[in-house]
């Protein structure tokens, strides 16, 4: 898959972490920085990486922040992604699998290098299953129309079904 990576100053060393494991699993990763010594910040960071997968440039992102946070808020205020904050390797498998997630985030200051690499194999190993999964991330995605009725919404679902 093509990936893109991006940091803020604060990611640097986990980034190079997860991006080195990405690549080790055979993906095709683009990384975005920034260098040692270059500062850049979260906001600007997730927006990079949500434009890029939203339009399709890239398949899956890679987001590291101090915490995590700020860089998963940013990337998902751009319609179409679906940015996880994950500090484990099952929420990375989960959030592919049952919420289509196409970017996860990573807290520097939250997980060391080793987990860090974990969190991106469970995440690029898994694949987002169909059915009433499926169905759920279409409500999301049917979320980002924000004139839609909570009625409306509700009838997508499979609990409705
Ligand atoms: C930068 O110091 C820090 O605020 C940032 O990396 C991140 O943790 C924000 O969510």
């Amino acid at each position: 898959m093509r990936i893109v990576a991006h940091s803020d100053h604060a990611g640097i060393e986990i980034r190079q972490e997860m991006v080195a494991q990405a690549r080790e699993l055979g993906h095709e990763v683009d990384d975005l920085g920034p260098a040692e010594g270059e500062k850049i910040d979260y906001p600007y960071a997730g927006a990079v990486v949500g434009r890029k997968v939203a339009t399709g440039e890239y398949d899956l992102g890679l987001l590291v922040c101090g915490t995590g946070i700020g860089i998963s808020l940013a990337a998902n205020k751009v319609p179409g992604v679906r940015a996880a904050v994950c500090s484990e390797p099952y929420t990375a498998r989960l959030t592919r699998q049952h919420n289509g997630s196409n970017i996860i985030a990573v807290g520097a200051r939250v997980v060391g290098p080793g987990l860090a690499r974990m969190i991106v194999e469970a995440f690029l190993l898994a694949e987002p299953e169909g059915g009433r999964h499926a169905q759920r991330v279409g409500m999301l995605t049917a979320l980002e129309d924000p004139s839609i009725d909570l009625e409306t919404l509700r009838a997508m679902g499979p609990a409705c079904q």
